[in-house]
């Protein structure tokens, strides 16, 4: 807890600090990669260019003040959640929060200039320490769980094969190239990736495991990122995609992250858009596997179905279900159709139909229009996709009756939605 001469000052200058939150953390990353080169590699250069991970940053030390305050704003256990595991898949170390908190500190004093006095710098040091004690905590219990050592995270993984899941995406399964046993994870988790690139320099990635744990290996499927209106195509998704092929050794992080599967009977709702459909094809594969009477809608939004990636496998899954719908949407190519349940109930001899869709299939054209999903009652959703799709399908869920907290999210970069209101 904040103590009582912090928590005035704090409350004084938070709206200041909250004003210029971005161009502090603007401001801290240079200072602190000049100051600590070799931490460049394990930042996402992507995000510094595009200013991504400074916003998610500083939305969370605001999100975070706001919290200590008694801000009635949501709870911050799941912002709190998400970072600490992101920071396991990249093997963030306790030692590393000083540095962290030098340069953060620094850069505040540098953006608000005098008004920064000692009291002023004391408050916000004890906030500083407050969060990182929090994720230290954090981050131990969860190295702890899923066995990772902080000093080495990294470790040497195999490429026992490679599929083209659609002209831009490939997925590559994995194992252990050590002795080390394949690791147990959650349907929902992910892996980081780390990769030496041809020009020099080292980077890492997330990625979603896209198939249910039980298999001999684990699977990541990786859509290439282009370069568009000047931007350069994304690095380790093009390495991955032109440099990656059987038999190569890659460095990989131990299965992290926090949207996952919840444990019970009720019916669930799968909503993806494009890459997004990676973790709802290892919930759906868990979900077949484990609990094939439950009740399961997928809703996938897709530039065409040749784009869907592993569209046939979600239909060969979903026959696997009891009580399977799934709904698409097409920018173009879908064509149409619309029947029963594609589970074992609508008697799927041949799960196919015209025009290459699935039967139980409901296919539409355009931009996913949620109302037209029938939704079961006490339905739990799961989410992936680009900020703004996330946007209207939670907002779509809501005035469906879905209760917030039964929606979960999975953002494939920093969360820059952290606290969104309930
Ligand atoms: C939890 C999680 C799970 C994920 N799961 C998956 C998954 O299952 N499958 C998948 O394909 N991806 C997934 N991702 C995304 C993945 O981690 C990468 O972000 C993605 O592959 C792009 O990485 P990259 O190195 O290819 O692109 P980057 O090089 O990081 O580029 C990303 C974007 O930034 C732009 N950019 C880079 N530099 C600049 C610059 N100087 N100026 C302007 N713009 C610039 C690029 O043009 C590009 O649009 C996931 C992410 C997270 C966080
Ligand atoms: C209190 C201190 C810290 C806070 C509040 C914090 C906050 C955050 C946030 C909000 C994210 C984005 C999470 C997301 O993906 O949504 C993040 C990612 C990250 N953090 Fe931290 N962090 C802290 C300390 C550290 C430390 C000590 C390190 C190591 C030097 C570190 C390294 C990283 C890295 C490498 C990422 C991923 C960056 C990216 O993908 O662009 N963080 N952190």
């Amino acid at each position: 807890m904040l103590s009582e001469r912090s928590a005035a000052v704090v409350g004084a200058t938070a709206g200041v600090v909250a004003e210029h939150a971005v161009e502090i953390t603007a401001a801290f990353y240079p200072r602190m990669f000049a100051a600590h080169p070799e931490l460049l590699h394990l930042f996402n250069q992507g995000n510094q260019a595009t200013g991504e991970q400074r916003q998610a940053l500083a939305a969370a030390v605001v999100a975070y003040a706001g919290h200590l305050l008694g801000g009635s704003g949501p709870s911050f256990a799941p912002v709190l959640r998400r970072i600490a595991h992101k920071h396991v898949s990249l093997g963030v170390r306790p030692e590393q929060y000083t540095i962290v908190g030098q340069h953060l500190l620094a850069a505040v004093g540098e953006v608000l200039g005098d008004a920064v006095t000692r009291e002023v710098h004391d408050a916000w040091d004890e906030v500083y320490w407050l969060f990182a004690t929090a994720l230290i905590a954090e981050e131990g219990r969860i190295s702890q769980r899923v066995g990772a050592d902080p000093q080495r995270v990294w470790r040497p993984w195999r490429v026992t094969a490679r599929t083209a899941a659609t002209a831009e995406v490939v997925s590559f399964d994995l194992v252990p190239a050590g002795p080390e046993p394949l690791p147990t994870y959650l349907a929902g988790q992910y892996i980081s990736v780390a990769v030496d690139l041809p020009g020099g320099g080292r980077q890492a990635r997330q990625y979603s495991l896209s198939r249910a744990p039980g298999a001999g290996s684990l699977r990541i499927t990786v859509r290439r990122v282009p370069g568009a209106g000047g931007a350069p195509a994304g690095v380790v998704s093009s390495h991955l995609h032109d440099q990656v092929k059987v038999g190569d050794i890659l460095d990989v992080s131990p299965p992290t992250g926090d949207v996952t599967l919840a444990t019970g009977a009720d019916p669930l709702v799968l909503i993806s858009a494009g890459i997004g459909v990676t973790p709802m094809i290892a919930m759906l594969g868990h979900t077949a596997r484990l609990q094939p009477e439950r009740p399961v809608v997928a809703v996938h939004a897709d530039r065409s179905p040749d784009h869907h990636a592993l569209r046939s496998e979600m239909i060969e899954i979903g026959a696997l279900l009891r009580d399977f719908h799934l709904h698409t949407w097409y920018e173009s190519g879908a064509g149409s159709s619309t029947a029963a349940g594609i589970g074992r109930a609508a008697g799927v001899g041949s799960a196919r139909g015209a025009a290459g869709t699935a039967r139980g299939e409901s296919r539409h054209t355009g931009a996913l229009d949620l109302d037209a999903v029938p939704l079961p009652d006490g339905a739990r959703a799961y989410l992936c996709g680009p900020l703004p799709f996330l946007r209207d399908a939670r907002a779509g869920l809501l005035r469906r009756g879905v209760p917030a907290q039964r929606i979960r999210y999975e953002i494939f970069g920093p969360d820059l939605w952290a606290g969104a209101p309930a």
